[in-house]
């Protein structure tokens, strides 16, 4: 069986998510000079494919920059613990800052990592989310760019994983019942 034979139903097809992000880099484009030459903070390893896609589509200068965040184990249900696993490699004092997210569910992430963040006394701090959960949001943390609102369902694809597996298909979708019972079984 192929990865793909796991998939129950796209819930955005490779098109959509392309058209989507271009009109994402679009408006960052608008929000930022080049003077501003903002920081793009890609949390891993969830957004590593929406940064490599949209850093393309950027007319602006930017650089960009890795975090990595544990905040879940291999189920679908957040541990509610966030740790720092990889931190930037740089001082984000005085910079621009765009935190680039794949999914936005409880919010408890991306609080944690606006908070940590803010410490650090960046001119500004934005978020860019692909997707976005709002039945499950927890903590309400304001987001400037959302690709898409979502339903309730845990998805795959385009960077986002479950138990590490599927990061590499090229839309959003939604695996099948037993797919997530199977591998849930193996922690
Ligand atoms: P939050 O802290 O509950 O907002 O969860 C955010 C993180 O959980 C995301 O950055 C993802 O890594 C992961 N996550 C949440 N929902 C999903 C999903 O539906 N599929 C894959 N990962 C998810
Ligand atoms: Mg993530």
């Amino acid at each position: 069986m192929g990865l793909r034979d796991d998939v129950a139903k796209v819930l955005i097809p490779e098109k959509a998510l392309q058209a989507r992000v271009a009109e994402l880099a679009r408006e960052i484009n608008a929000i930022y000079t080049d003077e501003d030459r903002p920081l793009l903070v890609c949390v891993l390893k969830g957004a590593f494919m929406f940064l490599a896609d949209l850093t393309r589509y950027l007319e602006i200068r930017h650089e960009i920059d890795f975090m990595e965040i544990s905040s879940y184990g291999k189920g679908t249900v957040s541990s509610g613990v966030v740790r720092i696993l990889l931190d930037l490699a740089q001082s984000i004092e005085g910079r621009h800052v765009l935190i680039v997210e794949d999914i936005i569910d409880s919010g408890r992430t991306l609080d944690y990592i606006t908070r940590n963040l803010h410490t650090r006394q960046p001119a500004s701090l934005r978020v860019c989310t692909l997707l976005s959960k709002p039945a499950r949001r927890e903590i309400d943390i304001p987001v400037d760019l959302v690709g898409f609102d979502i339903p309730d369902e845990f998805v795959v694809g385009y960077g986002l994983d479950f138990a590490e597996e599927y990061r590499n298909l090229p839309f959003i979708g939604v695996l099948k019942e037993e797919a997530y019972q199977s591998s849930e079984g193996q922690v």
